[in-house]
Protein backbone atom coordinates (compact mmCIF):
# COMPACT_ATOMS: atom_id res chain seq x y z
CA UNK A 1 0.00 0.00 0.00
CA UNK A 2 1.34 3.77 -0.88
CA UNK A 3 2.35 5.97 2.38
CA UNK A 4 0.55 8.86 -0.28
CA UNK A 5 -2.09 7.70 -2.66
CA UNK A 6 -3.35 9.65 -5.10
CA UNK A 7 -6.64 10.98 -4.23
CA UNK A 8 -9.12 12.20 -6.84
CA UNK A 9 -9.68 15.20 -5.16
CA UNK A 10 -6.15 16.41 -5.93
CA UNK A 11 -7.40 15.94 -9.79
CA UNK A 12 -6.93 19.90 -11.33
CA UNK A 13 -9.06 18.04 -14.49
CA UNK A 14 -6.64 18.54 -17.03
CA UNK A 15 -5.86 15.13 -18.24
CA UNK A 16 -2.01 15.87 -18.75
CA UNK A 17 -1.36 17.66 -15.23
CA UNK A 18 -3.01 14.77 -13.02
CA UNK A 19 -0.81 12.32 -15.02
CA UNK A 20 1.99 14.47 -13.89
CA UNK A 21 1.22 14.92 -10.64
CA UNK A 22 0.05 11.27 -10.42
CA UNK A 23 3.77 9.97 -11.41
CA UNK A 24 5.29 12.16 -8.73
CA UNK A 25 3.22 10.66 -6.17
CA UNK A 26 4.91 7.76 -7.80
CA UNK A 27 8.26 8.82 -6.85
CA UNK A 28 7.93 10.26 -3.62
CA UNK A 29 6.39 6.21 -2.52
CA UNK A 30 9.08 4.43 -4.47
CA UNK A 31 11.36 6.93 -1.85
CA UNK A 32 9.44 6.21 0.88
CA UNK A 33 9.14 2.45 0.09
CA UNK A 34 13.34 2.31 -0.15
CA UNK A 35 13.97 4.00 2.86
CA UNK A 36 11.75 2.11 5.18
CA UNK A 37 13.26 -0.79 3.94
CA UNK A 38 16.82 0.24 4.40
CA UNK A 39 18.03 0.72 1.25
CA UNK A 40 17.61 4.54 1.11
CA UNK A 41 21.52 4.91 0.49
CA UNK A 42 21.81 3.84 -2.51
CA UNK A 43 18.77 4.22 -4.06
CA UNK A 44 18.07 7.86 -3.11
CA UNK A 45 20.56 9.74 -5.53
CA UNK A 46 18.52 7.98 -8.18
CA UNK A 47 15.42 8.78 -6.41
CA UNK A 48 16.88 12.49 -6.33
CA UNK A 49 17.52 13.08 -10.01
CA UNK A 50 14.46 11.48 -11.51
CA UNK A 51 12.60 13.87 -8.82
CA UNK A 52 14.44 17.01 -10.09
CA UNK A 53 14.25 15.97 -13.38
CA UNK A 54 10.55 15.10 -14.00
CA UNK A 55 9.26 17.88 -11.68
CA UNK A 56 11.24 20.38 -13.78
CA UNK A 57 9.42 18.79 -16.72
CA UNK A 58 6.49 18.90 -15.15
CA UNK A 59 6.51 22.90 -13.72
CA UNK A 60 7.38 23.84 -17.26
CA UNK A 61 4.37 22.33 -18.97
CA UNK A 62 2.36 24.20 -16.35
CA UNK A 63 4.46 27.34 -16.92
CA UNK A 64 3.33 27.13 -20.83
CA UNK A 65 0.05 26.47 -20.06
CA UNK A 66 0.48 29.76 -18.00
CA UNK A 67 1.93 31.56 -21.09
CA UNK A 68 -0.61 30.37 -23.55
CA UNK A 69 -3.24 31.59 -21.78
CA UNK A 70 -2.17 34.91 -19.92
CA UNK A 71 -2.50 33.32 -16.16
CA UNK A 72 -2.85 36.29 -14.22
CA UNK A 73 -0.66 34.44 -11.29
CA UNK A 74 1.76 33.30 -12.99
CA UNK A 75 4.73 35.04 -11.28
CA UNK A 76 3.45 34.12 -7.94
CA UNK A 77 3.04 29.98 -9.03
CA UNK A 78 6.23 30.12 -10.42
CA UNK A 79 8.18 31.22 -7.56
CA UNK A 80 6.79 28.58 -5.77
CA UNK A 81 8.07 26.30 -8.41
CA UNK A 82 11.79 27.95 -8.04
CA UNK A 83 11.53 27.30 -4.45
CA UNK A 84 10.67 23.83 -4.91
CA UNK A 85 13.42 22.73 -6.95
CA UNK A 86 16.04 25.54 -5.09
CA UNK A 87 15.20 23.35 -1.46
CA UNK A 88 15.14 19.77 -3.56
CA UNK A 89 18.79 21.02 -5.25
CA UNK A 90 19.95 21.50 -1.55
CA UNK A 91 18.89 18.72 0.05
CA UNK A 92 20.96 16.85 -2.72
CA UNK A 93 24.21 18.52 -2.28
CA UNK A 94 23.67 17.52 1.29
CA UNK A 95 23.49 13.94 0.08
CA UNK A 96 26.07 14.38 -1.82
CA UNK A 97 27.93 15.71 1.03
CA UNK A 98 27.40 12.49 3.54
CA UNK A 99 24.19 13.78 5.99
CA UNK A 100 22.69 10.66 6.39
CA UNK A 101 19.56 12.28 8.01
CA UNK A 102 18.80 13.39 4.76
CA UNK A 103 15.36 11.03 3.89
CA UNK A 104 13.31 11.88 6.54
CA UNK A 105 13.53 15.97 5.97
CA UNK A 106 12.79 15.04 1.96
CA UNK A 107 10.02 13.13 2.50
CA UNK A 108 8.76 15.61 4.93
CA UNK A 109 9.37 18.27 2.68
CA UNK A 110 7.86 16.36 -0.64
CA UNK A 111 4.78 15.02 1.20
CA UNK A 112 3.66 18.46 2.98
CA UNK A 113 4.86 20.79 -0.21
CA UNK A 114 3.49 18.51 -2.68
CA UNK A 115 0.59 18.09 -1.64
CA UNK A 116 -0.38 21.52 0.16
CA UNK A 117 1.35 22.82 -3.41
CA UNK A 118 -1.23 20.44 -5.75
CA UNK A 119 -4.35 21.45 -3.37
CA UNK A 120 -3.98 24.68 -3.12
CA UNK A 121 -2.12 26.57 -5.99
CA UNK A 122 -2.85 24.47 -8.73
CA UNK A 123 -6.18 24.27 -7.90
CA UNK A 124 -6.47 27.22 -8.70
CA UNK A 125 -5.44 27.67 -12.13
CA UNK A 126 -7.74 24.67 -13.13
CA UNK A 127 -10.86 27.01 -14.09
CA UNK A 128 -8.55 29.14 -15.70
CA UNK A 129 -6.82 26.62 -17.63
CA UNK A 130 -10.16 25.05 -18.74
CA UNK A 131 -11.92 27.89 -19.53
CA UNK A 132 -9.51 28.51 -22.14
CA UNK A 133 -9.76 25.49 -23.72
CA UNK A 134 -7.00 23.17 -21.62
CA UNK A 135 -8.94 19.12 -20.63
FE1 LIG B 1 1.83 20.92 -10.40
FE2 LIG B 1 2.51 23.94 -9.89
O1 LIG B 1 2.94 22.18 -9.84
Amino acid sequence: MSLYPWKENYSVEIESIDNDHKHLFEIINQLFDAISHGNARENLSEFIFQLLDYTKNHFKREENYFAMTNYPETLEHKLQHEFFIDKIETLKKQFDSGDQQISVRLMTFLSDWLINHILVSDKKYMAHLKKNGLS
